[in-house]
């Protein structure tokens, strides 16, 4: 009974100053790891698009708005601002969030993975 009520302090302490560890930096280290994911379309080059439009700057952007990339119309009619609740919705199922969108489809429905992903989005300026 006393090994386990200390165990569980000890775990409580671990959690707890792992959450402290989880800084900004980290998280955005995190965030472009997972960015792995999203690179063989997407450049964080602000001038150039690839096969996806340049990411730089997208948390606040509305949707489809860099010129010469040619959106699908589905994302250009959706009238979604890239806010931070969109982006989420984005990325955990973005065709079902925007039915008819050429982006292949992605599924990051982790909060934690969807945090990370979204401070590394925010760094890229
Ligand atoms: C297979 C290529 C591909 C991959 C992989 C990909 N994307 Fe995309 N992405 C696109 C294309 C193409 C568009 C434009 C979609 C449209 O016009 O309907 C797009 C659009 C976007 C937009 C909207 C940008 C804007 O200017 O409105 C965001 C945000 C985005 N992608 C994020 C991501 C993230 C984050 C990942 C990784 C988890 C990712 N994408 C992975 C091809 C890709």
């Amino acid at each position: 009974m006393r090994t386990k009520i200390i165990s569980a302090v000890v775990l409580g302490l671990g959690i707890s100053s792992a959450a402290v560890a989880d800084t900004e930096a980290m998280m955005q280290a995190a965030g472009a790891e997972l960015f792995n994911k999203c690179t063989a379309c997407h450049t964080t080059d602000t001038s150039k698009n690839a096969f996806g439009p340049s990411l730089v700057g997208v948390v606040g952007r509305e949707a489809a708005s860099l010129p010469r990339f040619a959106y699908s119309d589905a994302l250009k009619n959706s009238g979604i601002t890239w806010t931070e609740e969109n982006l989420r919705k984005w990325i955990a199922g973005n065709d079902q969030f925007v039915p008819g969108t050429r982006m292949r489809h992605v599924e990051i429905t982790d909060k934690a993975e969807q945090d990370y992903l979204l401070a590394y989005l925010k760094s890229l300026k």
